[in-house]
């Protein structure tokens, strides 16, 4: 039996698609520079992206926020201002600075309200919001409290934004990521006002070229407004799409995490895990404690790296598997100073599961496992694809209700308080990137592809459902370029899974 700790899977249905003569189209039209605005809108996504999204990619951890004893989480979202720039000139906001003021204040802009989370493209009645693309604006203020200044970090997390997104505190560029359905984080604590008002700025572009994941390609229509095409099977819902945190951390902080299950037997099971501590790291002891449902200690260790042994551990188990599926332990971890005090405490929740396979079964705690479930989507009405929470409890019911004990996160990373459900109710993942029917495979995009899978597991490494990593779904994989394009990728996912 293959004793690996992950699964990878490629997705593949064979396309014989006319699209693809389209798409070679374009990109002939835009090596030619026949077209002025598709050259505008490669200038706004490689302003954003390539300098910035691949030099700022965030080498830590990225933790969700979680309160703890040392660590507090508040919310930012809400409705926040909304604007679109006039067609005409896609870069005026860059231009004029709008993020160095409210975008109320900026002459003759009409900004219309948006709640965070949720797509931008349904809220409203407007069909040029629904059809836009390029780049849009958002703003909020917001206050931090005074007493946060000598003593935290403080750290601003976005769920995902769909897809490449800037982020400015009172004026500063303080963050750039590229790809939609992944969190993005970094430190602000500088450009904070402290006891006073600040203002956040986000500008959001929905394009998708042929170097973006996934991929897409615009054109111009007679109105001379642009439309954007792909030919993944379901629609580019744009915006600030899950929630945005503001949090604390100590200047000495748990950074990172990471835990997995060796082995199973029934009177012992064996993690391993690891713990990483960022600043003044050398001063601090790190205490583990691993703690059942009962909140009784089972098991416990001094160091930041090492096994932890669990003496008849309770299963996480799939729904249906077991009467108690989705068992979750706590993974306790505090950092002390010299005198025992507490400087920072995070808590993850784990669940103690192996995954096995030959090539012809999956087992799960090495008992065999059929799955039953479906491909499914983020999306409703009006939200797009904004995190909802009544509407994903409602999902899970009904996902229960048929007897269905997995999904494929068909074709993108879904929301983490997704993915906490389907820990707690023992529901597997088939965790997917947002890479869905690739078609040109280069370099630029093999870079792309490599950071969406990186984020993806430095997120969901943890979690018992997820049970296998989608490298991509339905790429072009009979074009020749697929070939050595995917062992790359393969041989990527080995190295940091
Ligand atoms: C623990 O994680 C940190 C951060 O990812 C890494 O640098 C370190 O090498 C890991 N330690 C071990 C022993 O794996
Ligand atoms: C950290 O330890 C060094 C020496 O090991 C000491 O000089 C320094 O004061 C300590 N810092 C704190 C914050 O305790
Ligand atoms: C937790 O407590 C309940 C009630 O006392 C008990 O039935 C159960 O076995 C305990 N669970 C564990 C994991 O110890
Ligand atoms: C799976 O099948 C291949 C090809 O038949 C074989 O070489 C390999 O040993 C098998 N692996 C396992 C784990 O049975």
């Amino acid at each position: 039996m293959a004793n690996r700790r992950y699964l990878f899977g490629i997705v593949t249905l064979l396309l014989l698609s006319p699209l693809i003569k389209l798409a070679y189209d374009w990109i002939h039209l835009t090596e030619t520079n026949d077209c002025g605005n598709m050259i505008q809108i490669s200038v706004i996504i490689s302003s954003f992206c390539v300098q910035l999204c691949l030099s700022s990619i965030h080498r830590g951890g990225i933790l969700f926020p979680r309160e703890s004893e040392t660590r507090q989480v508040v919310s930012l979202d809400g409705i926040w201002n909304f604007a679109v720039p006039d067609t005409n000139n896609p870069l005026m906001g860059f231009q004029h600075h709008w993020y160095k003021t409210d975008l109320r204040e900026v002459p003759k802009l009409e900004v219309i309200q948006m709640p965070v989370p949720a797509s931008y493209n349904d809220v409203t009645t407007n069909w040029k919001i629904r059809d836009h693309v390029g780049l849009v604006w958002y703003d909020r203020t917001f206050y931090v409290p005074r007493h946060w200044s000598d003593v935290e970090r403080i750290w601003v997390r976005f769920g995902s934004v769909s897809y490449a997104a800037q982020v400015w505190v009172n004026g500063h560029l303080v963050m750039s990521h590229e790809i939609g359905h992944l969190p993005f984080l970094s430190e602000v604590t500088q450009y904070l006002k402290f006891g006073k008002e600040n203002r956040m700025t986000v500008a959001c572009d929905n394009t998708l070229l042929a170097d973006t994941v996934p991929q897409g390609r615009v054109s111009e229509l007679e109105n001379g407004r642009l439309h954007q095409d792909y030919t993944f099977d379901f629609f580019n819902y744009a915006g600030i799409d899950r929630p945005v945190y503001m949090y604390t951390t100590p200047k000495t902080y748990i950074d990172d995490i990471t835990v997995f299950t060796i082995d199973v037997r029934e009177s012992q099971a064996l993690l391993q895990y690891n713990v990483s501590v960022l600043g003044d790291a050398g001063n601090t002891t790190c205490r583990i404690s691993l703690l059942d449902k009962n909140k009784t200690v089972v098991a416990g260790s001094e160091e930041s790296f090492g096994t932890l042994t669990v003496e008849h551990p309770r299963l996480w188990w799939p729904y249906l598997m077991h009467p108690e599926p989705g068992y979750l332990y706590s993974f306790q971890a505090e950092l002390l100073d010299d005198n025992g005090d507490l400087v920072d405490k995070y808590t993850l929740p784990i669940g103690i599961r192996t995954i096995t396979w030959t090539n012809t079964s999956l087992y799960i705690n090495k008992q065999p496992v059929y799955l039953h479930g479906f491909g499914r989507h983020e999306d409703s009405d009006i939200r797009g694809k904004g995190f909802d929470a009544p509407l994903v409890l409602r999902d899970y019911d009904l996902i229960q209700w048929v007897g269905a004990n997995a999904y494929r996160t068909s074709h993108y990373p879904y929301a983490e308080e997704i993915m906490d459900l389907a820990d707690q109710r023992g529901i597997m993942i088939i965790d997917e990137c947002p890479s869905v029917n690739t078609e040109f495979f280069s370099d630029t995009l093999l870079v792309k592809h490599k950071v969406s899978l990186s984020e993806l597991i430095k997120r969901d490494k943890n979690r018992p459902a997820v049970i296998i990593w989608s490298a991509s779904n339905e790429p072009r994989t009979q074009y020749s370029a697929a070939k050595n394009y995917f062992k790359l990728v393969t041989l990527f996912l080995i190295l940091i899974t």
